[in-house]
């Protein structure tokens, strides 16, 4: 009776050889990296279903509805802190994964494929993550939304087209936040599951990657390792502890408090969730009629060079000493990473704010203040020590300290020219442009009125 049943659901043929294949001789620990994803999807879908029984994707409701998950859902406190937090472990484990392959050399023929699947699904999980940082619709997710639309209406020929379709429009509204839950709850895990069974497909096809180290230094060959008992008993070893690590941590605190979208004024910055905070440093790199370098040119390579590397590095070779150069880009992007998410941490980055002085402002000083926006000016100034960096002086009281408009505008034009060791780079603007901005920066005197932040970024519409 058993026997017909098991064999109704092809148990004999093609279930029991999918559990008791033999993977490898010589299984590394890390292969267990991608089973522990498996899971951790798994436990994020999850708690993701759950949350969206309560979740409500509309601008008016969707910040109620997640502070009632909070108070008055059973555990919802814990649910969404275990969702937050599990899209952290997700990526971390997803990079770590990437990051052992690449040094195993596991990339290379006859594994090209599994690789850029592996890619693949690497570009949709940062998806997820990016589109679920905008469903708590606040300050944060609003002001993150405005940005990477505006970056990616960068993108040469159809960048204004693609950023229309993520918002549903050419700026952040009701219909974004649809878009966006849509993108979250079922385009992108759908994509991801299909990418994951490709994957896995293929890593069955050519078994599990062993180490071709020297006979010495190769792990004693584990007889028989096999998905079932022996893969799945390390996975379990592996497994528990971050479960346990990862409801603690839950349990311990949810998301950081983020501002809610109403009290959205001058004084707020934007900073993106730390997942994304290197990506941001390095857009301060590259100021003003540079920025496409950091948002496009330098991630946009950075992405072909991951799908490229398996046809890069086609050599036979493996161990990592015997590839110098490969480790070497490999560690010199990992550092890059840690070293710009950690400074990024650091300081507060504004991302195209500037400053205002309270009193009704003049025509050519609002011209000023928008041209100050448009060319980021405030990646090295700020105006009494607000919203910006102080790489440069502190631009406000100019006029106090005796600079006249026309000083201010020769230097902007040709720093060089006035003080032959400027850092600061030219600007090649219009004479009129000059003047405007000279007036703006002389209009920012705290002797005469109060000075506060400007958010350019939240009047996306406004013409660059
Ligand atoms: C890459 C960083 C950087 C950017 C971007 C930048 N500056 Fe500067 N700026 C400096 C530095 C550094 C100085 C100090 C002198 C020097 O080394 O050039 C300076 C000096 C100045 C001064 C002279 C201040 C004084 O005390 O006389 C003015 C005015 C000024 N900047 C205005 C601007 C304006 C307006 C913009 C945007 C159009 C701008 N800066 C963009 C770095 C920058």
């Amino acid at each position: 009776m058993m026997r017909t049943l098991l064999d109704g659901i092809g148990w004999q043929q093609h279930l029991r050889p999918f559990l008791v294949q033999r993977l490898a001789a010589r299984a590394p620990w890390g292969s267990v990296l991608g089973s522990l994803l498996v899971l951790l999807f798994l436990l994020l879908a999850l708690s993701g279903c759950s949350l969206a029984l309560y979740y409500s994707p509309s601008p008016d409701k969707a910040a109620a509805s997640l502070s009632f998950i909070v108070s008055d859902v059973p555990a919802g406190r814990l649910l969404r802190a275990f969702h937050y937090w599990g899209a952290g472990a997700f990526l971390l484990t997803m990079m770590t994964h990437l990051a052992t392959n690449f040094i195993r050399g596991s990339y290379k023929a006859p594994r090209q494929f599994t690789w850029i699947t592996g890619v693949l699904l690497l570009m949709v999980a940062a998806g997820l993550l990016f589109t679920g940082s905008l469903l708590p619709w606040s300050a944060r997710s609003y002001s993150a939304a405005v940005v990477t639309s505006a970056l990616i209406s960068q993108v040469p020929i159809a960048g204004r087209q693609i950023a229309c379709g993520f918002l549903g429009g050419y700026s952040v509204s009701g219909l974004s936040l649809t878009r966006f839950y849509v993108f979250h709850i079922l385009f992108l895990p759908a994509l991801l599951m299909l990418f994951a069974a490709v994957h896995v497909y293929l890593v069955r096809c050519h078994g599990l990657d062993e180490c071709d180290c020297d006979a010495e230094s190769a792990p004693p060959a584990t007889p028989g390792y096999r998905f079932f008992p022996e893969h799945v008993r390390r996975l379990l070893c592996v497994f528990v502890p971050v479960l346990g690590l990862w409801l603690m941590i839950a349990i311990l605190g949810g998301p950081p408090h983020s501002t809610p979208l109403q009290q959205l004024d001058g004084s707020y910055e934007p900073r993106p969730e730390w997942f994304f905070l290197w990506l941001f440093q390095l857009l301060t790199f590259f100021p003003g009629r540079w920025e496409w370098v950091g948002s496009l040119l330098v991630p946009g390579i950075g992405l072909l060079l991951l799908f490229a590397v398996p046809f890069l590095d086609n050599a036979r070779r493996r161990r990592s000493a015997g590839r110098p150069l490969a480790t070497a880009v490999a560690s010199t992007a990992i550092a890059a990473v840690v070293y710009l998410t950690l400074s990024a941490w650091q300081h507060t980055l504004p991302y195209n704010v500037s400053t205002i002085a309270s009193r009704p402002a003049a025509v050519a000083e609002l011209r000023g203040r928008q041209l100050y926006a448009a060319n980021q000016c405030g990646y090295c100034h700020t105006v009494k020590g607000l919203g910006g960096r102080p790489v440069g002086p502190d631009l406000s009281n100019l006029a106090a300290r005796g600079r006249t408009p026309q000083e201010i505008a020769a230097y902007v034009r040709n720093p060089r020219l006035v003080t032959r060791s400027a850092l600061m780079p030219a600007y090649r603007l219009s004479p009129s442009e000059l003047a405007d901005l000279a007036s703006y920066i002389q209009s920012l005197d705290s002797r005469q009125c109060s000075i506060h932040l400007w958010p350019k970024h939240s009047s996306s519409t406004a013409p660059r």
